[in-house]
């Protein structure tokens, strides 16, 4: 067995959205959901096996996680240490708190908390360190993941990926495939606008939890809208019909948000600045005369769009002339815009992104060293 395992796991965005459980000890949600891997924005992490300590350590971004507080971890480790058992791995488990533990070190690159499904990679990685660690099959690893958080799945896969929500009650049948390889589309990029990093009001779990105990419009979704859906997306996206596929990522995007509206108290997690978001990308498509982009908003009033490559330095400007971007994270794709740093300076915008990123879609998670 190995020692130590370091990976990096991308954030996933979601397309179809997943928001319900059907079990909330096992996380398995009501829903299967679909999503892209986008790149840029990941988790690095380090995942080491301490032998004969008697808890474990985590610490995301240098600041050391209260474990009592989140059971979450220790529902990923208990499950990993018993899948290890499994295998016959029995030394000293019997002994009381003295066993086996792990430290954990994660590091984000972008800011946690601000809707940018951080929980996603950090999970995926910690996951995908075990599965290293321990030699668990992939499937096995992606429950794992799915006990962290249930979008974590998701990122343990490159390209289009689809979390199937599974109908067992011990949740054996729900983890994440993949429906094509990152190879499928090269040319689809991501664009993550950040309007506002601040801690979010109600986290997806407790959110989606009041729209299962509130929303009447939730089991429509989840029983009829989202399998037709699914099948659209996956076919649009085998098609490569941009613009079906754009339809369907927005306009399940707005009945996710509606159904955060029809819980009740209602969930808020788009600003204004998001509506503004979402009226400029209707304009950006209009002035072109067709559906070249598509946006997307999660538990957060971040906005992620995708569109084609050819598409982002277009894109970008038009954004540019509405909202105040800053220069900060484009480095890497600079030669396929700039920021006019003019109107940058003198831009009258009422909302100012503080980061945007651009991204390419679908590569997976990263091995990066283990011994
Ligand atoms: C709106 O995976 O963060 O981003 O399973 O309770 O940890 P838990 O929830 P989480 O929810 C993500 C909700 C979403 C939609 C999505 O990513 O599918």
């Amino acid at each position: 067995e190995k020692n130590s395992v370091t990976v990096e796991v991308p954030i996933n965005i979601a397309l179809i959205k997943y928001w319900g459980k059907r079990d909330e000890e096992l996380i398995l949600p009501l829903n299967d959901s679909v999503s892209l891997t986008v790149d840029a924005l990941f988790a690095r992490t380090t995942v080491t096996v301490l032998k004969g300590a008697s808890e474990h350590e985590v610490s995301v971004n240098g600041k050391l996680q209260d474990l009592t507080k989140s059971s979450r971890y220790s529902r990923l480790f208990a499950e990993a240490l018993r899948q290890r058992r499994k295998r016959g791995h029995n030394e000293s488990e019997s002994n009381g708190s003295v066993g086996v533990h792990f430290k954990v070190t994660s590091e984000t690159n972008f800011p946690t908390c601000a809707g940018l499904a951080s929980s996603a990679a950090g999970f995926g990685a910690i996951a995908l360190a075990l599965q290293e660690l321990f030699s668990f099959d992939d499937v096995e690893a992606n429950r794992m993941a799915r006990l962290g958080s249930g979008s974590a799945c998701r990122s343990m896969l490159g390209g289009l990926v689809r979390w199937h929500a599974g109908e067992s009650d011990d949740g054996l049948d729900s983890y994440a495939t993949q429906l094509f390889d990152e190879s499928e589309w090269p040319s689809l990029r991501s664009i993550v606008f950040v309007f506002d990093d601040m801690e979010k009001k109600v986290g997806s779990t407790l959110g989606m939890r009041r729209s299962v105990e509130t929303s009447a419009l939730l089991p429509h979704r989840a029983l009829v809208v989202v399998p037709q859906r699914v099948e659209k997306l996956s076919k649009a996206f085998e098609e490569r019909d941009f613009e079906t596929l754009a339809t369907v990522i927005m306009q399940d995007s707005n009945q996710f948000h509606a159904i955060c509206l029809d819980s009740h108290p209602p969930l808020k997690y788009l600003s204004e600045s998001s509506w503004d978001f979402m009226v400029m990308v209707q304009e950006f498509n209009d002035s072109m005369g067709a559906v070249l982009a598509a946006y997307t908003f999660d538990a957060g009033p971040n906005a992620c769009v995708f569109l084609e490559k050819t598409s982002v330095a277009n894109f970008i400007k038009f954004a540019n002339e509405r909202f105040c971007l800053p220069q900060k994270g484009l480095d890497e794709v600079r030669e396929d815009y700039e920021i006019d740093e003019d109107l940058r300076q003198n831009s009258s915008a009422k909302y100012a992104a503080s980061c945007v990123v651009v991204s390419q879609v679908g590569g997976g998670p990263r091995l990066i060293s283990s011994d």
